[in-house]
């Protein structure tokens, strides 16, 4: 059989090439790399194309596509959420995620986005923490000790300046988990036995816990003035976290409000109840946090421009070095309306 030509071949980063690169790099340089990548696709905000994320729900969870263009490449990622996975040996969120040429449709990376979406989530928290968080934040919360929970803490460590995560899960193992993984990063890491004794101290409280319902993780009277709440757990219909009174009292910042509305935080409010688009502070056109004493509320969901500057990033600084594989993705005939014909050449030659 006659080789595949250099069309064929798509780039791709396995799970081990991806860990291969983030160790290369060092996962907290990533993190702030990726911070500022997707930092900077925010300030293109208006030139991409923008939609709802695309859900398929089921009793256990939800799986989604994420598509968005900025004109020039073309991106999508597949992922998926089931809380109850983890009981039987499987993880709550796997994804992976394909980019392509605008001008040809020819896709240029396929990479795995399991460990790449826990770190953009983490960098995109950590990015709009930068500009919703009180100033001289040391001390963030952690409520659920899972897969995103390391992550957020490293993040915030790369990128705000935390310094002592205080960490609290229902399940105690997670804690201890997160904990023995934390050791030896630099942060001063305390696991408490309640969310309101992870409170105590804390500037920021960041909740990424894995519950298919309504859930409260925080009520009203955790909530002091001045908090930046990063709330990444309440991410599809009939999935929250956050008691309605701290919506009340908070600023409520979002990525893209048609997807927040129905995925996030504010899905218990009314439809045109007000929401900053994150954006429009990163650019100057709206402020940010404007007193000491403000409750600011990062909403975030994920959304599609996020993975879309994450896979950009990759494709960059893997393709500079031998952590990818080349697949034969694409088929190439020689004459390009031939394609029966290059299936017919190959059942000669097999
Ligand atoms: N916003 C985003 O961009 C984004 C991205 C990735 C994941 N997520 C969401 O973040 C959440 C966490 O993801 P993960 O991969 O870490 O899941 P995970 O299942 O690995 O961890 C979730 C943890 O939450 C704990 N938990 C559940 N209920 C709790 C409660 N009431 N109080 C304290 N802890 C509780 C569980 O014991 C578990 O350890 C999920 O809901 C996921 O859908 C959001």
């Amino acid at each position: 059989m006659t080789p595949p030509s250099h069309l064929a071949y798509v780039p791709f980063i396995s799970v081990e090439n991806m860990m291969r690169l983030i160790h290369s790099i060092g996962i907290e340089t990533m993190l702030r790399e990726l911070a500022d990548a997707i930092e900077h696709d925010f300030t293109r905000w208006p030139l991409f194309d923008k939609t709802p994320r695309v859900g398929s729900h089921s009793e256990v969870g939800v799986i989604e596509l994420m598509p968005t263009s900025d004109g020039d490449l073309y991106g999508f990622k597949y992922v998926n959420g089931h809380p109850s996975n983890t009981k039987q040996g499987l993880q709550t969120v796997t994804a992976f995620g394909l980019l392509a040429q605008v001008s040809s449709g020819y896709p240029v990376l396929l990479s795995e986005m399991t460990v790449l979406t826990a770190l953009r989530t983490a960098a995109t928290s950590a990015m709009a923490a930068r500009h919703l968080a009180p100033k001289g934040a040391k001390v963030m919360a952690v409520i659920g000790n899972g897969a995103q929970s390391e992550f957020q803490a490293l993040a915030f460590k790369a990128v705000v300046g935390i310094e002592e995560v205080r960490l609290y899960d229902i399940d105690a193992a997670a804690t201890a988990k997160c904990a023995r993984n934390l050791a030896g990063s630099g942060l001063k890491v305390t696991p408490c036995q309640s969310s309101q004794e992870a409170m105590e101290g804390a500037q920021i409280v960041t909740t990424c816990t894995a519950d298919k319902q309504y859930a409260t993780i925080l009520t009203d009277n955790m909530i002091g003035d001045g908090i930046h709440i990063n709330a990444i757990g309440g991410d599809c219909p009939g999935k929250t976290e956050l008691h309605r009174d701290i919506l009340l009292r908070s600023d409520i910042f979002v990525e893209y409000p048609p997807q927040t509305r129905i995925e996030g935080e504010i899905q218990q409010m009314p439809e045109d109840y007000p929401v900053t688009e994150l954006w429009q502070v990163i650019n100057g056109e709206v402020q940010g946090r404007t007193s000491a004493s403000q409750i600011t509320l990062f909403d975030g969901v994920g959304f599609a421009i996020e993975d879309f500057s994450a896979l950009k990033y990759v494709y960059q600084r893997a393709l500079k070095t031998d952590h990818f594989q080349q697949l034969d993705m694409i088929a190439d005939p020689d004459d390009p309306r031939d394609l029966f014909g290059m299936l017919h050449r190959a059942g000669d030659a097999a």
